[in-house]
């Protein structure tokens, strides 16, 4: 097929060449969008009557016959096209014949591959805010029967204080709720329309560029031509927003693949979502978090792409843009199946080793910081009951004891303001109840968040 620049050079391009500069290869996947920003174009050059009404009619049932071929299977845009655009143009003019050459006027590939990928990943966005949703209510669902499950605390991967495991899960809950905001931020920069802005510099034809904008739903133009076609910002914030969202998609696999080993058993996996070993006959393995874990990995590589791809590229539109929409198109795919596959882990992969969870509180320091506060009620200043619970610790340890083992009169000896509620307070269980700051783990704090987000995701 000629090119549609044939006239202006000598010789035809070096097929390896041809190659390694096409891209229809995986831009075809804005195909619909292309036809969209087309017909949004076309109409916007027949009310301004660049195109007659009757060249306009033609050129909009072109496009939207190609839009039914493809829907039904007849047409994939495929090579010698160079890139989806350019696939569309010449489909279009094979069957409406020369009025399909007007198509381009007033309009570059620059802006079009611009108008296209935004209007590919505003639609992506909004289906990964479905997603995240879910993904949000399978934490809660989870969250609503364990209030009352203990689980250990960890700083340091240190025991550190007991938690209800609905406060540990309803973590979770909030990074996603950051990531959904990020998103949302995110989209609105998506959703500004460089159409118009042609090559870089705007355009003597008539064009009505917010006409064309309304047409595509875009909330506002963007004010400069150059920048129009030249900005990538979106792509990176996408993926950044995309990165840091697989990182907490990450650190849940992590703790579940912590929880699931034969060291913790805080949990056990299902058999609809583990697998076997080819080798060893009782292994049960937790390779739906170690894919997420690893796939995080992969976004982050699209980030630093992204970023090296812009870096130290001239005003304004260069071919290193080519390379935005693979990695773009990654990420959407690894975080969108990430999120699905953790919201079917978290539904029907997991059951909490309720018992092992209890026994694991019941049998460690974690209730020290209570000893030490109940001096603090005590009015004993809290350095030196820090102190003085530090010493009561050493001696268990020397006698391979728990704080629950010793009797009133061995605290005492530490600290004569102990009593007997002491030891009613020192229960894992009542641990956790006290801790009813603001935020923080009490079963009453802990109800009332999980009322809040019942609201909130309307469940
Ligand atoms: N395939 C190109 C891309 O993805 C389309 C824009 C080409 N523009 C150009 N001036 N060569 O970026």
């Amino acid at each position: 097929m000629a090119k549609v620049w044939s006239k202006r050079f000598d010789n035809t391009l070096n097929p390896f060449i041809e190659k390694f500069n096409a891209s229809i290869g995986f831009d075809s996947k804005l195909i619909l969008e292309d036809l969209d920003c087309s017909i949004a174009h076309a109409k916007m050059l027949g009310k301004t009557k660049v195109l007659s009404s009757s060249e306009t009619s033609k050129i909009i049932n072109g496009l939207e016959k190609i839009k039914v071929e493809y829907l039904r299977g007849k047409f994939s845009p495929s090579p010698p096209s160079e890139d989806i655009h350019y696939c569309i143009e010449e489909k279009l003019i094979s069957l409406i014949g020369e009025t399909g050459k007007k198509l381009h006027t007033g309009r570059s590939r620059n802006d079009q591959v611009g108008t296209d990928l935004r209007l590919w990943l505003r639609k992506e966005i909004d289906n990964l805010d479905i997603l995240l949703i879910d993904l949000q209510k399978s934490f809660l669902i989870l969250a609503e029967s364990n209030i009352y499950t203990l689980i250990p605390g960890y700083t340091h991967m240190q025991r550190a204080q007991p938690l209800s495991l609905a406060h540990h899960l309803l973590a979770y809950l909030e990074m996603f709720q950051r990531d959904r905001e990020r998103f949302k931020e995110v989209r609105s920069r998506v959703n500004t329309s460089p159409l118009g802005a042609a090559a870089l510099a705007g355009t003597k034809i008539k064009i009505d560029r917010k006409f064309t904008a309304k047409e595509l739903g875009f909330e506002k133009i963007y004010k400069n031509s150059i920048d129009a076609v030249s900005d990538r910002d979106f792509c990176i914030e996408f993926v950044s927003a995309s990165a840091l969202a697989m990182s907490h998609l990450s650190k849940i696999s992590e703790e579940i693949i912590l929880w699931v080993t034969d060291e913790f058993s805080f949990a056990k996996l299902t058999d609809k979502c583990a697998t076997g070993s080819s080798l060893m006959p009782q292994k049960k393995n937790p390779d739906v978090p170690e894919l997420i874990r690893g796939k995080t990995g992969r976004v982050y590589g699209h980030l630093q792409s992204l970023l090296t791809m812009v870096k130290g590229v001239p005003l304004a539109y260069n071919k290193d843009f080519q390379e935005d929409k693979e990695p773009i198109f990654d990420t959407v795919q690894t975080i969108s199946s990430s999120i699905k596959a953790m919201t079917i882990l978290i539904n029907e992969g997991i059951e909490f080793n309720i018992k092992n969870l209890s026994d694991s509180v019941e049998n460690d320091f974690s209730n020290a910081t209570d000893l030490a506060d109940y001096l603090v009620g005590k009015d004993v200043p809290f350095r030196t009951a820090y102190q003085v619970v530090g010493e009561i610790v050493r001696f268990c340890i020397e006698r391979n004891m728990l704080l629950k083992d010793l009797t009133i009169d061995e605290f005492k000896k530490f600290h004569l303001e102990f009593d007997e509620v002491v030891i009613e307070n020192l229960e894992p269980f009542n641990v956790v109840k006290s801790r009813i700051s603001k935020g923080g783990t009490g079963f009453s704090q802990v109800e009332k968040e999980i009322n809040n987000w019942q609201k909130k995701l309307l469940i």
